[in-house]
């Protein structure tokens, strides 16, 4: 059955005989045809299809219908029947039908009320049976009786079922692609065009790896207006936010954590999970009408959060300038890749020769002691920044050191600091030293350069880094609450 396909059906009607094909004047011609080709001829190309008719008025007089066009295929004997459908079927959309209007299924199985059928002088009301087979066969049930007959057919146009978007069409449910055509399987891309083959757009794709410093929102990206196929996912205990382009979170804002489920946001539903693995989602599938913010909120490390979405090529450019301009370029160029480093052996000379090369032996001599509790307060309560951190890396230049360190523990900080940040000592032999791989409590000063071009981590000379212990948590405490305010 199906879609009708002149040419299957009026192949199959010679050979199969089944009650319901009536041999058509083309099917005895293609016969014909066929005989003559076996007899001698050859087949030559396909037949020609006519140009398409005009589109039919809309099979019903309000809500949902259907249109139909057709063409001809004009062939000569010898030839092939033309390829394709005879008939194109497409949904058209009348405003509503008022509240009481009596369905199209509905009316076709009334037309049996009252009249006999099934072979007696019997006669019923008849309303539609939804609970037969084939949906678009017209099933109806005998009112007060129990039992439902199907008349055939229902007509062209018919919903497949109450409300549903598909159509019946020569018996069989079909729906419509993005052209508007029934059965046909044109789709969007993920650029939204119809039948388009994702050209017009381009996917961002990243994972923010920013592990966050500490408790708290941290942006991840901008999600602009225009964006399709939205998807966010992290594995972890931090909980993603959303926040719209008027300041106000759609979801998990304000230290509070909302329930998983559907949102609207931006002319669009995004859709959030959260399983336990522990593991959040974030989809929509947009184009979003506005620019939304994706943040995340921190309560341990973050693993890295993956994100995508499709964006229209003109807006592309716009997205990377205004992420520059919002200030998502790194402070300071970023050690991304500090878990692939081989690891430097603690004692031996490093394996990399741009760190601590072996023709530098340490030439420097032992820093004086900076112990007491006056030196760490003068410290803590002149110094920008305070926090725990764990030295990676070390790189020795002409008249500076640069620590790589990863960020642990805040305790006091001007500007927010990153998961992996530099310090920088102004000097080839920094006092204090740090040594690799150790957890150190450090003292940091922000040091800006006058054309604000740099902005960095400054370990002063002897200044404060004590090796971490839970004492010295503690002291460090004690100081916070010593600093002259
Ligand atoms: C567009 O991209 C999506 C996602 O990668 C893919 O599933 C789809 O098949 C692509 N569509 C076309 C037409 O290439
Ligand atoms: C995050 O981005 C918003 C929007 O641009 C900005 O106002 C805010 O200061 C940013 N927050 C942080 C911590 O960078």
């Amino acid at each position: 059955m199906g879609k009708p396909r002149p040419r299957e059906a009026e192949w199959l009607a010679p050979h199969h005989h089944t009650g319901r094909a009536h041999p058509s004047r083309s099917s005895l011609l293609l016969l014909w045809t066929l005989l003559n080709c076996s007899v001698g001829g050859s087949a030559q190309g396909p037949g020609e299809w006519t140009p398409w008719g005009s589109w039919t008025r809309c099979s019903s007089s309000c809500g949902q219908g259907l249109s139909v066009r057709s063409r001809h295929c004009i062939w000569l004997p010898g030839e092939e029947l033309c390829s394709g459908d005879s008939h194109e079927y497409r949904l058209c959309q009348l405003p509503d039908c008022p509240p009481g209007a009596m369905p199209f299924r509905d009316l076709q199985c009334a037309l049996y009320n009252g009249r006999p059928v099934l072979g007696t002088q019997k006669t019923y009301q008849w309303v539609p049976f939804h609970g037969a087979p084939n949906q678009c066969d017209l099933n109806c049930l005998a009112e007060g009786h129990a039992f439902y007959h199907s008349f055939g057919r229902v007509l062209d146009g018919t919903p497949c079922s109450r409300g549903a978007r598909e159509l019946c069409v020569a018996g069989r449910c079909l729906s419509a692609g993005c052209d508007g055509l029934l059965g046909s399987d044109a789709r969007e891309d993920h650029c939204g065009r119809c039948g388009g083959t994702n050209d017009s757009c381009l996917l961002v794709q990243r994972v923010f790896r920013d592990a966050g410093a500490f408790a708290g929102y941290w942006n991840v990206t901008l999600i602009p207006e225009g964006a399709r196929h939205v998807r966010v996912a992290h594995r972890s205990r931090n909980h993603l936010a959303l926040m719209g382009f008027d300041g106000r979170y759609v979801l998990n804002g304000n230290w509070a954590v909302s329930p998983p489920g559907t949102y609207e946001a931006a002319g669009t539903r995004v859709v959030y999970t959260r399983a336990p693995g522990p593991e959040e989602t974030l989809r929509a599938a947009g184009p979003t009408s506005q620019d939304l913010l994706l943040q995340v909120l921190l309560q341990e490390p973050n693993p890295g959060i993956e994100f995508e979405f499709w964006l229209p090529r003109e807006l592309y450019g716009p997205f990377q300038a205004q992420a520059q301009a919002l200030g998502w370029s790194l402070r300071q160029p970023q050690p991304r890749e500090v878990e692939r480093q081989p690891p430097e052996p603690p004692a031996a000379p490093a394996a990399n020769p741009s760190w601590t090369p072996h023709s530098t032996p340490d030439p420097c001599p032992p820093c004086s002691d900076t112990r007491g509790r006056a030196h760490r307060l003068l410290h803590y309560c002149g110094s920008d920044f305070v926090f725990r951190a764990r030295v990676l890396g070390r790189l020795r230049q002409a008249r500076e050191t640069r620590y790589e360190v990863r960020v642990q523990l805040i305790y006091k900080n001007l500007s927010p600091l990153r998961a992996l940040e530099y310090v920088w000592a102004l000097s080839h032999c920094p006092c204090p030293l740090l040594d690799l791989h150790r957890e150190y409590l450090l003292a940091a000063q922000r040091l800006i350069s006058l054309d604000g071009t740099q902005d960095r981590l400054l370990l002063p000379h002897a200044g404060y880094a004590r090796p971490w212990t839970p004492a010295e948590d503690s002291r460090v405490r004690v100081a916070a609450r010593q600093c002259p305010v």
